[in-house]
């Protein structure tokens, strides 16, 4: 075996480098799954940082169009698409961002959504001076869906073992939205109905 594949998922806040290209952490469907069942998503989705589909495939169950795109040939969707500079303008954008990029993530969503993006990130990306000033004091998220089930990342093709300790939320950006960010909290049972 090689012992290079043998990684414990990630227990903070900081992800190591991918064995396979930057960030590449398939998002593991069960919660993707607790998004489309509480959020919905009307016109084509766009998952602008594809990996080698994993939410993408669950997304398809809402029967709406999928575009899917990702920086890096994985085999899934086209590639070579740089989401950071990327122009397209789509109804609805859903991914699970590359951690080091998460801010130019929600800047290009702002940009390119017409109606909804939902973007799957560290709880913790709630603190910080420089995101209350560059994001959410101008562009807060319409709702905040927190985990109550942890989220365990693995890099693909990783043996899994232990579980995650790190805390993840659904952040949702709607434009048809007014008033101040709602925050919810999925139910535990997903990651066991889904699995
Ligand atoms: C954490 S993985 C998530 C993969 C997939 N969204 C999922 O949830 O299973 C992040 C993905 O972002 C891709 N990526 C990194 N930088 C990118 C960029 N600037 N534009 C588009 N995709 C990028 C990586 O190749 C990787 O597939």
């Amino acid at each position: 075996m090689n012992k290079h594949l043998l990684v414990a998922p990630q227990p903070t806040t900081k992800r190591v480098a991918d064995l396979d290209g930057p960030d590449f952490y398939p998002t593991p469907k069960w919660a993707t799954h607790a998004l489309i069942e509480n959020e919905q998503f009307s016109g084509d989705i766009w998952e602008c940082a594809c990996g080698d589909g994993a939410m993408s495939e669950v997304l398809a169950r809402t029967g709406n169009k999928i575009i899917s795109s990702d920086l890096f040939d994985r085999d899934y969707g086209e590639h070579g698409v740089d989401f950071i500079t990327e122009d397209r303008s789509v109804d609805n954008i859903i991914t699970n961002p590359p951690f080091h990029s998460a801010e130019p993530f929600v800047e290009s969503a702002l940009r390119n959504s017409k109606k909804k993006f939902a973007l799957l990130l560290r709880l913790a990306f709630l603190e910080g001076g420089g995101r209350q000033r560059n994001i959410f004091s101008k562009n807060a998220p319409s709702r905040v869906w927190v985990f109550s089930e942890r989220i365990t990342f693995y890099p693909k093709n990783a043996v899994r073992k232990g579980s995650g300790t790190t805390a993840y939320a659904w952040f949702v950006w709607d434009k048809a939205h007014c008033g101040p960010t709602e925050l919810n909290w999925f139910p535990p049972g997903y990651k066991k109905q889904f699995a």
